[in-house]
Order: C-alpha cells, then structure tokens, then sequence
C-alpha cells in the first residue's frame, strides 16, 4: 500500500526536505494500522483454534479448563485488538478523506489563483490602455481644433454635394456596414455616409466641441445609428477587426505619429476593409494653408507627398488599391488583406 509512497521517497532529492518529512510520518503511520490489523487477524486465528481444540471430547477436565483460561485471555487480546483496528480503520479513512479534500482545495486554491492572476493581468492591460490614452491623447490639437468648434461651419469651405459624393461613391461603403468617420469635426461627411444605409457610423474626434456641434445637428436624427466618440486616433476605444469603412477626410496630415495612427486604423479593419485618405484640394494647398497659420503645431501639420504615403502605408500591411494627387484632389484607398 505504500509502496507508491516509498517510489516517490526514493525519487525525492534531499533538498525537498519537508515533502520527504510529510511523506515519512505518512509511511509510518500507515505501517502502524497494517500492525495493528495484522495482529487482530493474527489473535483471531489463535481464538478460534483454541474454540476448535475445546470442541475434542478426548480432554480431560484439567486440560479444558486450562484451555478454556487460555482461550478467555486470547478473546480479551483479541477484543482490544479489534477495537484498536476499528480505530485505525477510522483513522485510516479520515486520513484518507483529509489528503482528498486538501488535493481538492489546493485545486480550488490553484483555479482562483489563476483566476486572480487573469484578473490583475486584464486589470493591467486596461490600466496600460488608460494610462496610453492619457500620455497619447494630443491636448496641443485638440485645444486648437475646440476654439474653432464654434465658428468651424462658418470659416472652413464647404465642397459641393457632387464633390463629396463623387469621393464616397469611390469608396465600397455597403448596407450594413460599419464606417469610421476619422476626425469627424463638425460632421460634414456624416448625412452623406447615411444614404449609404451603414449599420454604424462612429463619428471620431479628438476635440469635444467639434464633436459637440455634430451631436447637436445628428443626432437626434440618426439615434443608435450614430455613434459620437471622443478619442485620439493613436489610441482607439474600438475593438480589431470591427470596421468595415475607415474614412480620413481633411485630417491626416494633423497626426502626430502617422505609423501609429495608421497602424490603429489597421487593427479595427475588418480584413478586406478600406481606409481612405481624402482632401478637397491638392496637396500644395494644403500644405501651404498649413505653413500660414499661426498656431505653432498645426504649421508643421504637413501631407507628406503620395510616393512617401504609399510606401508609409505598405509598410503597415495596407494594399493600394487608388490614388489621386491633382491640385483639386489628393485621393489615396488601401485595403487590409
Ligand atoms: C480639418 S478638420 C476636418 C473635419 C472633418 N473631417 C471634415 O472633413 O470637415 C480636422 C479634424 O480632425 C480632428 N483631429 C485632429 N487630430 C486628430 C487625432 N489625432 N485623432 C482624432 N481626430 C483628430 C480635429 O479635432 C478636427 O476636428
């Protein structure tokens, strides 16, 4: 019975000095009770051949009455005995049933343990994502773009509606799709991704107050259909893989870190999403409007030329699909294989 005990003794080093103890007493105890059986079945034996012997009428009185004293002390040896084996029977089950419940409530021990460790691990991973949100959210922009909240529908010069819908129809925006408006601003471009019947347009902008004069013009028209969300583009609140549409109309030169910009907007693709780079007015213009402000980081907010871009956004994994940089228009649709 212990044999098993005594394999695992001999496998033991000597280092593990309290397994090797545990296992000790455990070994001794268990030798015990077997004693203690084996000599209960022994006294057992002894009675009742002395019964048998009793039962030969060739005795004389003298002899059975010996025989019958004799037979009186080993009934008495084997009556502690017995008692002593229902003993260690006990002990022997109790002791049993302790090295199960303890087996078991180490295993309970072991589950929450890694359910603890999970816990703190996805605690850390958010509070990484929280802490990523507070030192990568762009405050010097953000400033600049909410003072021009107000006044942004007045001062920024509106395309026509055969502008605007000559750029989406390029795109492959389907019922039921999930489009990211990237830099959404006031909303210029969410009526016109509507008629397009997307499940979700998720309007996303790093100023407040842009996206306060979307909300007050959309949505109470599109409800649930439109989604308003505060974030930096380096560090979206939007789960991999979960847009169909990615649509950068008019901001991407105002990214602080472009391959990081563009590797967020590749990881919330749906694999065979689009991104699109998009500006109602070529790249000089753009650029030189920029040089002219006043604002210190918004002039060095500039679009880098399409050869640069197109390799920058090769780089990240994206295949281009279009491209076109006139002095009206700089187009760029990529897709995520
Ligand atoms: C020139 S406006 C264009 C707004 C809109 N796309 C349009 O076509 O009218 C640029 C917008 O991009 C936003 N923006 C700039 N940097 C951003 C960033 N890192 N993440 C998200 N939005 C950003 C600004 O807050 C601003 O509302």
């Amino acid at each position: 019975m212990c044999q098993n005990q005594r394999d695992t003794l001999a496998e033991l080093s000597e280092s593990n000095f309290s397994i090797r103890m545990v296992l000790k007493i455990f070994i001794a105890i268990t030798e015990m009770l077997h004693e203690i059986e084996n000599g209960y079945y022994a006294a057992e034996n002894i009675v009742q051949q002395l019964e048998a012997n009793l039962l030969n009428d060739d005795l004389d009185s003298l002899e059975k009455c010996q025989l019958e004293k004799r037979l009186l002390e080993e009934q008495k040896v084997r009556d502690e005995l017995f008692h002593m084996k229902n003993f260690a029977d006990t002990f022997n089950l109790s002791m049993n049933s302790f090295l199960i419940n303890a087996t078991v409530f180490l295993m309970y021990v072991n589950r929450w343990f890694y359910k603890l460790l999970h816990f703190f691990t996805r605690k850390n991973n958010l509070l990484e994502r929280w802490m990523m949100h507070i030192q990568q959210f762009d405050h010097g922009r953000a400033d600049f773009f909410d003072n021009l909240a107000a006044k942004w529908d007045e001062i920024s010069p509106a395309p026509s509606d055969d502008m605007i819908k000559k750029f989406l129809d390029r795109l492959n925006i389907s019922t039921g799709n999930v489009v990211l408006d990237v830099g959404a601003g006031t909303g210029l471009l969410v009526p016109y991704l509507m008629k397009y019947d997307p499940a979700k347009v998720i309007a996303m902008d790093l100023s407040k107050k842009m996206l306060g004069r979307l909300a007050d013009k959309f949505q109470t028209i599109y409800h649930t259909r439109l989604e308003i969300l505060h974030n930096d583009v380096h560090c979206l609140d939007i789960p991999a893989e979960s847009v169909d549409v990615a649509v950068c109309n008019s901001v991407f030169p105002h990214f602080g870190d472009k391959p990081k910009a563009l590797a967020e907007m590749y990881r919330v693709l749906k694999t065979g999403g689009e991104l699109s780079i998009h500006h109602f007015t070529g790249r000089e213009k753009i650029n030189s409007v920029h040089a002219s402000l006043s604002h210190e980081i918004i002039r060095t907010d500039i679009l880098d030329d399409m050869q640069t871009l197109v390799l920058l956004l090769q780089e990240i994994g994206f295949i281009i699909q279009e491209t076109i940089d006139t002095e009206k228009e700089f187009f760029l649709l990529a897709i995520k294989p």
